[in-house]
């Protein structure tokens, strides 16, 4: 029985943590292999909204066992506040389960991802500040630290003071702040190790036994294609692997297990922090796409970046995640406008280029082709089926699928479980 993937496929915030709910009831297992709280996945469940940032979405489905996977990045007290704010709220959080081989963000890392910031100047990539970055880092470094770290005292000692020897330094010499005293940061984390130790598993294990037992795992992503630190706009980019790649090596289950990889694709385009973005709109069409479609960051409470649908880019999404469907959101914010421009192509130095080029320089200077697509205005947030579409909708969706390269299976009219036409099964 399948192991699904479910990724962004364009710069984050499409629609992850609806898509993640949605399944949540039907799957056994909900696994987050990448990132870390730089997420902001959003669930709307009748009249209640949350907002899930380390947490898999599938914590608020009942039957379904919530995974924080190896390729995790982990902030303990993100955690247990995510934890007790859900708890509160009677969600039951019990059957979470953490890989043991999970890094750890610590203080110093949300220190130094703040002032490297501050240093870039206007070159900076607009990071949520999480400590995501100098976390990862750590780990490709060799001198991160890990959840199983916290249950051996001396250990923990060992590898703090081993991260902490140039880095306080840095902190010091070259930012200009203070130094973080190592015991501080190893009395904060041993705190954790108790309180952590009930939720530690061999989640590898558990995964794989799980699909041997015909059980339905879920992977889901955070961030997006275009985020990814190998097939992003790099250097704007997320320093995790949020492509389909990234499920097996941040989950630990192999790609030959994987039947279905799904790219959930907002109906228009936004962006988050900097970097280069073609179909960008800074006029009223693009303050009309923000303002409809709720467009600020659930995670810093930035406004968003706008624009139009971009073609290039969902069929990239649809090459390095090798996309098996596509889930379609928010077509309903694009009710009312009488045509709707789609980026069909890019005009590069004269040129016409179809493909998202792998030059940075040239990305930079993407023209959008835009190809006018008729709109409607009939309220489409009713719509049970494909038919209830008005026709003009219908051709949108048909137009994206066409220029995508992978069928659009389910379409979002609205942020509640319900406002879903379900084209077809992602699990059959
Ligand atoms: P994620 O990070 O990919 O999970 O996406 P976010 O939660 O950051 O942003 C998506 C926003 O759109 C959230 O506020 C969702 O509740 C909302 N949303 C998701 N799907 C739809 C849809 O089909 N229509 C509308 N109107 N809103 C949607
Ligand atoms: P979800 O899962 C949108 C962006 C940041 C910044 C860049 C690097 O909700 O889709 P980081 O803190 O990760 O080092 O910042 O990545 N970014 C996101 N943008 N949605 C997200 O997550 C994001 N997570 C990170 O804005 O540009
Ligand atoms: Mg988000």
């Amino acid at each position: 029985m399948p192991a699904l993937v479910l990724v962004g496929a364009q710069w984050g915030d499409e629609g992850k943590g609806k898509a993640t709910d949605l399944l949540g009831g039907s799957v056994d297992y909900v696994v987050r292999f990448q990132g870390g709280n730089n997420a902001g996945h959003t669930v709307v469940v009748g009249d209640q909204k949350y907002a899930l940032h380390l947490l898999p979405s599938g914590i608020l489905s009942p039957t379904c066992t919530p995974v924080i996977g190896n390729g995790v990045v982990i902030d303990p007290a993100v955690l247990f506040s995510e934890l007790v704010g859900l708890q509160e709220r009677g969600v039951d959080t019990s059957k979470l389960l953490v890989s043991g081989n999970a890094h750890l963000i610590t203080p110093y890392h949300r220190t130094l991802d703040k002032v490297s910031e501050r240093f870039l100047g206007k070159r900076k990539i607009g990071t949520t500040g999480r400590g995501i970055g100098p976390t990862y880092a750590d780990k490709i470094n060799r001198v991160g630290i890990r959840v199983q770290d916290l249950f051996d005292e001396s250990i923990l000692l060992q590898k703090v003071e081993a991260a902490l020897h140039d880095k306080n330094q840095i902190l010091v010499k070259l930012y200009n702040r203070r130094a973080v005293p190592v015991e501080l940061v190893v009395e904060e984390y041993l705190g954790y190790a108790e309180k952590l130790r009930p939720f530690v598993a061999d989640t590898v294990l558990v995964l794989n036994k799980a699909l041997e037992e015909n059980k339905v795992v879920l992977m889901e992503g955070g961030q997006g294609t275009l985020l990814d630190v190998d097939h992003g706009t790099y250097p704007f980019v997320t320093s995790s692997n949020p492509t389909a790649g990234g499920a097996c090596t941040g989950s630990g289950i192999g790609p030959t297990k994987i039947d279905r990889v799904i790219g959930i694709l907002k109906a228009y385009t936004t962006r988050v922090g900097s970097g280069p973005f073609p179909t960008e709109l800074l006029d009223a069409d693009g303050d009309a796409l923000r303002r409809i479609g709720g467009e600020r960051g659930v995670t810093t409470g930035r406004d968003r970046r706008c624009g139009w649908f971009d073609a290039p880019i969902a069929r990239y999404a649809t090459r390095v995640n090798g996309l098996t469907d596509f889930f379609l959101t928010k077509l309903d914010v694009l009710t009312g406008w009488e045509q709707i421009p789609v980026c069909v192509a890019y005009e590069i130095d004269g040129r016409r280029v179809d493909e998202l080029p792998y030059s940075q320089t040239d990305f930079h200077h993407a023209k959008p082709i835009y190809e006018n697509l008729p709109g409607w205005s009939e309220d489409i947030t009713k719509a049970q089926s494909f038919e209830d579409l008005p026709k003009n909708a219908q051709a949108y969706v048909k137009a994206l699928e066409d220029m995508s390269g992978a069928p659009i299976s389910a379409i979002g009219v609205g942020p509640g479980r319900t406002e879903t036409i379900q084209v077809r099964s992602f699990l059959s």
